[in-house]
């Protein structure tokens, strides 16, 4: 099982800032997630949640239910969440880290990404496409 999660803000998706994020909605995004693994026989379990805790528990039970891969949007806590690196770091779990937008080519405070030394890899930029890459590879790699 892949699970992919999705932090703060990434509710709104579809009607937050369409010109940065696209007008793909969160349900949207959820569904391509879904595709992407039933193509290659791996389940995916997707969710939401604006809250930094919430976020960290779902990573620290990801083995227990039996994830063997999480696709992880941090949103907003990725430049500023020493917790949820943490919480990555302390879990055998691979993450791959990915970004709708190319926060590169955005504000500079977005340049910098807690998590991402932490993670397997990081997708940004690429929208939706995005999840769907890190789920094959995920999916792939774990068979
Ligand atoms: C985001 C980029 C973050 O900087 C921002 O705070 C988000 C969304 C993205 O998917 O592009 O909430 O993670």
């Amino acid at each position: 099982m892949i699970l992919v999660l999705n932090g703060p803000n990434l509710n709104l998706l579809g009607r937050r800032e369409p010109e940065v994020y696209g007008r793909a909605t969160l349900a949207d995004l959820e569904r391509a997630c879904h595709d992407a693994g039933r193509e290659l026989g791996v389940e995916v379990v997707c969710r939401q949640s604006n809250h930094e805790g919430q976020l960290i528990d779902w990573l620290h039970g990801a083995a227990a239910e039996g994830a063997t891969g999480v696709v992880l949007n941090p949103g907003g806590y990725t430049h500023t969440s020493v917790a949820l690196r943490d919480a990555i770091a302390g879990i055998a779990v691979p993450v791959i880290e990915v970004h709708l937008s190319n926060v590169h080519a955005r504000e500079r405070f977005r340049h910098r990404s807690l998590v991402a030394g932490v993670c397997l890899g990081s997708v940004l930029g690429l929208g939706v496409d995005g999840y769907r890459l890190a789920v094959r590879h995920l999916a792939t790699a774990s068979g």
